[in-house]
């Protein structure tokens, strides 16, 4: 999930290569690059670790004007400053940032380029080291025409930016499947993996259409289809310049989102009320004859929509059910034009969700997208799209952008029932506004030391409980690396209990009041094989004999909307188990905020 930045214009192209990098980097961390061409070569400069890292560490001139920049995620090849973007080829005479998985590197490297030196094991590097070879092989080719014949050898997902020593003031482009986003400002034209990238003197931009190569010179911006073909690029004005998020006062920006939670849910519960929200902007036909709703994500976002499908079905009383997206691809159950297929992604780039669109609409369903970032390829690519006003999330486990997700996926179901939710509105926008948020954390805080010195923890819970379970657990590993898992509660006799022993942690969820004696059912039989138990409620359960000491609270709301918030207090307690252990909650290792490989 790499993020690469380029630039070509007046100022200097360090700095807003810096910049856009600075934007992207929640993209992944592994280690970070950049490239122009200086005294008549092609220059490369990269480190392992952050952006930030790598500015403190070099130098560069002033009085360069294009360049291109790339902060990576790796997928082939370990992290190191070898491996690192951007790559030279063979010849010194290219350097390209990559953004994808090309699946057939190896047969390249072993077939058409076998006596061509590699530096790495990378599979960027078969990219430049093509475009190299065919520039070699056959001098009469541009530097484009040899990039359109790399493309043709490349199986797999690519959004490349490239230098060539022989045009130095140009940047080339290709994209197939990853995310790619060219932007003009005033005598200024930048690329990047997002909108966040694009500098702020951008007034317009467009996403490059997939399958779309060109290039950007200072007099234009060019694009072609395979065939050779123009492509016209329609830039839209840019509608706002996002600006980088800042941590403010807060220590994390996981902890900073998590605080604005009440107002995310507050901002997306009134776009939906006002007069002109985004519904009411959608064709009417496209809700007509609907007979089943497909829920397809990925992550948290896929147990946001299994909130989704839940209130579908108990509440429209139309057939919903959810998939995992990198699933749904290849075992999609049957779709037709009287299927409503909604993906829901945060990012709006996550490739297995993209995929997953392809697959629906290649067969006849509708799609709808539920993003947060309205000029991602999720926005472009579904019918419908429909925003969840989080704002933008920095961290890479997702928390507000969770609640908002919730909030729409509930406020769509009632939609889907008879067309009004105001309603449900109107009793998230007022339990929203008696959110405790200090109590919360005053709450969490004091399970934080026995659930950081826990080897594994298992989250229970029933029904709505569950997905909260899944979501907590999900929160709790991500960024704690606490091996964790979550189940129905009733599933836990069937096989996992055999894992139960002395000193297990097991964190029961229990807001609803009609489940509270078949969890604690479960409960009290691994309590019995030595389990130690942390129970997550709403409600009274002395006459469970259960010890205050063991109760951590969970919000009182109305048990409909306990899926919305009963979430907040397990996603503080995360946050602060991954502090207690020393980690940065920010930057998980492993992990980018944008899968955009599958
Ligand atoms: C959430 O905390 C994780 N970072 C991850 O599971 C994420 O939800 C998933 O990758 C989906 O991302 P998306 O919502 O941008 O599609
Ligand atoms: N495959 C490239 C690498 O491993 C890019 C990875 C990515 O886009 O996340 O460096």
């Amino acid at each position: 999930m790499c993020g690469i930045v380029g630039y070509l214009g007046k100022n200097d192209c360090v700095e807003n290569i810096k910049e856009g990098l600075l934007s992207v980097e929640y993209r992944g961390y592994d280690s970070a690059g950049i490239s122009y061409i200086h005294d008549g070569a092609i220059q490369i400069q990269k480190r392992v670790g952050s952006v930030a890292n790598l500015f403190d560490s070099i130098t560069c001139p002033t009085d360069t004007h294009c360049g291109i920049g790339h902060t990576r995620w790796a997928t082939h090849g370990e992290v190191c400053e070898k491996n690192a973007h951007p790559h030279i080829s063979f010849d010194n005479r290219f350097s390209l940032v990559h953004n994808g998985i090309i699946e057939n590197y190896a047969v390249i490297k072993d077939g058409i380029l076998k006596d061509i030196p590699f530096r790495t094991n990378v599979d960027t590097e078969s990219i430049v080291n093509l475009v190299a070879y065919f520039r070699i092989v056959n001098p009469k080719l541009s530097v484009l025409e040899a990039l359109c014949e790399t493309l043709k050898n490349l199986q797999g997902s690519y959004a490349v930016a490239m230098l060539a020593l022989d045009t130095p003031d140009t940047i080339y482009f290709a994209r197939k499947e990853s995310p790619l986003l060219i932007g003009k400002g005033d005598g200024e034209t930048f690329i990047s993996s997002d909108v966040l990238g694009l500098g702020k003197s951008c007034s317009e931009y467009v996403v490059v259409p997939n399958g779309v190569y060109g290039y950007i010179n200072k007099d234009e911006v060019k694009a072609f289809e395979e065939s050779g073909s123009d492509v016209c690029l329609e830039f839209k004005s840019m509608i706002s310049h996002s600006e980088r998020a800042q941590k403010g006062d807060n220590a994390h920006f996981m902890q900073k989102e998590i605080n604005e939670i009440p107002t995310v849910i507050e901002n997306t519960v009134k776009i939906y009320l006002n007069e002109d929200n985004p519904i009411s902007k959608v064709d009417k036909s496209f809700w007509q004859d609907i007979e089943k709703i497909e829920f397809i994500a990925c992550g948290t976002s896929y147990h946001a929509s299994m909130v989704g499908a839940m209130f579908t079905e108990d509440n429209a009383h139309k057939v919903a059910r959810t998939h995992l997206a990198s699933e749904f691809v290849y075992n999609p159950p049957l779709l037709n034009k009287n299927t409503l297929c909604v993906f829901v992604s945060q990012s709006g780039e996550t490739a297995d969700t993209l995929h997953a669109v392809r697959v629906a609409k290649e067969r006849g369903a509708k799609s709808l997208g539920i993003t947060n970032v309205m000029t991602s390829n999720l926005a472009s690519e579904c019918d419908v799209c429909l925003p969840i006003c989080a704002g933008v999330e920095v961290a890479v486990a997702s928390t507000k952008a969770y609640n908002a997700q919730v909030t729409v996926m509930m406020i769509l179901a009632d939609f889907l029932r008879d067309g009004d939710y105001k309603d449900i509105a109107e009793k998230i926008l007022s339990q929203a506004a008696s959110i405790d948020l200090d109590g919360m954390w005053a709450s969490a805080k004091k399970f934080v030391k026995r659930v950081a010195n826990s080897s594994s923890i298992y989250f229970v819970g029933r029904h709505m409980d569950y997905i909260t379970c899944l979501e907590s657990c999900l929160k709790l590993k991500e960024i704690s690396y606490i091996p964790c898992e979550a189940y129905a509660a009733g599933e836990l006799k069937h096989g996992t209990i055999a894992l139960v022993e002395d000193g297990t942690t097991m964190l029961a969820i229990v807001t609803e009041p009609k489940l509270i004696s078949k969890t604690l059912n479960i409960v009290e039989q691994a309590k019995a094989r030595g389990a130690k138990l942390i129970y997550f409620t709403s409600l009274n359960l002395k006459d469970f004999a259960v010890s205050e000491k063991d109760v951590m609270a969970a919000p009182k709301v109305d048990v409909e909307l306990s899926p919305l918030f009963s979430i907040i207090p397990m996603q503080m307690l995360s946050y602060m188990v991954s502090v207690y252990k020393g980690y940065n909650p920010d930057r998980p290792r492993n992990l980018a905020k944008s899968v955009t490989v599958e």
